[in-house]
């Protein structure tokens, strides 16, 4: 008989576990799990489950809290349950903003440095680190302006993927012949990043729930789109409020439009502009 375990539909889950899945995902990793969620998280647990030969919820919830092989299951898991869609370009308003931005940047003896936080599999940061160069005012006769870019995530697959540098041609038809000529080189159906720009982009491990464990700081532009919205709302002015302690005076802080409302912090001013989420750092 064929095996078709894979497509038989997940175990009911009891209201006590589902409720200490909700507890254990929102503290760990902020993320929110309201009950329309439920089989969404039922059949994610599912799959897992039946690959590491774990028959119960309970059981799979000991596996992941059980010293360092549960440290290497739970980054399996987030990896399954954190939604890592992600495109080159994605808000061509945002990206237009950090294009003036930087190209009001005039001192070129100067590194400027830039986050992308919540990078998934790095179109967000490739994208930045493209909008840098072509932006950052370079002395005449260099191919590169000064700058890099650090990318950060929770999934490590995601991250070993932006790492790889390694896109499928589909996902770079939005982007001018120009750009995929200067910036990528072809193999076959895949376009690979060029090796000067990927050596910009640093990329890097990091929860957002620990920033204050983070020893990343003094960046000129802080990018953190499509994350903040998984979260509590006061979750997420406490990750904006960390984020913007890490500009250095000056510097960009750019969100995503919406994700965050009645926030106004001391030390930042408000770009004003409808289609973007954007903030200044004062400088005294
Ligand atoms: C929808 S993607 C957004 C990607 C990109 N910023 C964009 O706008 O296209 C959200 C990313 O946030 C990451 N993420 C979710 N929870 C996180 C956390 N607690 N810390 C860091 N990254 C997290 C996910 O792994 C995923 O790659």
């Amino acid at each position: 008989m064929a095996d078709n375990w894979s497509l038989e539909s997940a175990k009911e889950m009891s209201d006590r576990q589902f409720e200490k899945w909700r507890n254990l995902l929102e503290e760990r990793i902020g993320m929110q799990l309201p009950d329309s969620r439920r089989t969404f998280l039922q059949t994610s647990l599912g799959i897992r489950m039946r690959e590491v030969g774990c028959k119960e919820y309970e059981e799979y919830y000991e596996h992941v809290l059980d010293g360092t092989q549960g440290v290497i299951e739970w980054t399996t898991l987030v990896d399954r349950l954190t939604v890592q869609e992600t495109r080159f370009f994605r808000d061509p308003s945002s990206c237009r903003l950090v294009q003036d931005y930087l190209n009001s940047q005039k001192d070129q003896s100067r590194t400027i440095n830039i986050w992308s936080v919540g990078c998934a599999t790095g179109e967000e940061p490739y994208s930045l680190s493209i909008i840098a160069n072509e932006s950052i005012p370079r002395p005449s006769g260099d191919d590169f302006s000064k700058f890099s870019v650090t990318a950060t995530d929770i999934s490590q697959p995601a991250l070993n993927k932006a790492n790889a540098g390694i896109y499928h041609e589909r996902k770079l038809v939005e982007l001018s012949d120009k750009v995929r000529d200067r910036y990528f080189s072809r193999q076959g159906f895949n376009m690979h990043v060029e090796e000067q720009m990927k050596s910009r982009v640093c990329f890097v491990r990091l929860n957002v729930l620990e920033l204050e464990k983070s020893p990343l700081a003094d960046f000129d532009v802080i990018y953190c789109q499509n994350l903040l919205i998984y979260f509590r709302r006061w979750r997420r002015k406490e990750i904006a409020n960390k984020l913007a302690e890490k500009l250095v005076p000056g510097g960009l802080l750019v969100l995503g439009s919406g994700e965050l409302v009645d926030w106004n912090p001391e030390k930042l001013t408000r770009i004003p502009s409808e289609q973007t989420l954007a903030y200044l750092k004062r400088k005294n």
